[in-house]
């Protein structure tokens, strides 16, 4: 018996991996986190699967369930929105099932700032522009910052930030980030990202109060950096006709002869 943590994606059923798809096909139990998780992506469990919501559950109370299952001889499909690198609790769950000798298998997932980026047609980074992008969050009640991880500390380095589960604190994120990119700075934010209530604002730092009104739905990225809406960019130098590579050598003496 296997517990499978897979990452169910943002939203849209169909923005799962295959393998995620086929692991929740087969296993006859599925733990979904469910505030994130969307029913498509339960439509994948197979019939008379047991289906269980972990949201109202502790973590003592999630592993006594995977640890029942174990016993039962069944696999677990364990659901998690978006990626499991990033905010899945993932981490304490592998430690409880490590200790307990219960085996386990990861699967990626795609990330809800991937799904903000494709809403945007955003390339985040782009040549002379931005060439880093800074997945975080503000503090919350259940998690704070590690010293150091401040947002000021990472908007002085110019990079583009795809702030999480921040959005009640548009106010207190707009006055951080403004002395560091500047009020005509690019922000967009990402409401449910490839659901089909999806919404997006694009606004400067400046006329984003004004843009985002008294929306403030919780599931939403903000994303901020000169590359979000720029047209004014470097071509990359990849695909330049005189850009010498291994797999385009280029002029009388390429650096990679033997590729040609
Ligand atoms: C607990 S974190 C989970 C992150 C997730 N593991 C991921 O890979 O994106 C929840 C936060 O992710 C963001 N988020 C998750 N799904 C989203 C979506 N479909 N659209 C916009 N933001 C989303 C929001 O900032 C939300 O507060």
């Amino acid at each position: 018996m296997t517990v499978h943590f897979i990452g169910a994606g943002p939203g849209a059923p169909d923005l799962l991996t295959l393998r995620g798809r086929d692991l929740i096909a087969a296993c006859p139990v599925c733990l979904y986190a469910g505030s994130l998780v969307p029913e498509g992506v339960l439509a994948h469990c197979p019939p008379g699967a047991r289906i269980v919501n972990t949201a109202p559950m502790s973590l003592d109370e999630i592993i006594e369930e995977i640890a029942a299952v174990h016993a039962d001889g069944k696999d677990v499909a364990r659901l998690h929105s978006g990626d499991l690198s990033i905010w899945s609790a993932m981490g304490e769950q592998l430690r409880r099932l490590r200790a307990l000798g219960i085996p386990y298998t990861v699967t990626p997932g795609v990330p809800s700032f991937s799904a903000a980026a494709a809403a945007l047609e955003a390339e985040l980074t782009l040549p002379g522009l931005a060439q880093t992008v800074v997945l975080t969050r503000t503090p919350g009640r259940a998690s704070a910052m590690p010293e150091g991880e401040k947002l000021a500390a990472f908007a002085a380095t110019g990079a583009v930030l795809a702030i999480h589960l921040s959005i009640h604190l548009l106010d207190q994120v707009v006055a951080e980030l403004t002395p560091h990119y500047g009020a005509e700075c690019p922000v967009a934010i990402v409401w449910r990202a490839s659901w089909p209530e999806q919404r997006i604002v694009r606004a400067t730092l400046a006329t984003l109060d004004a843009a985002v009104g008294g929306e403030m739905e919780r599931t939403a990225l903000i994303l901020v950096g000169k590359t979000l809406g720029a047209a004014d960019f470097d071509e990359s130098r990849l695909y330049a006709a005189d850009y010498d590579r291994r797999y385009r050598p280029v002029g009388a003496e390429p650096r990679f002869p033997e590729a040609s």
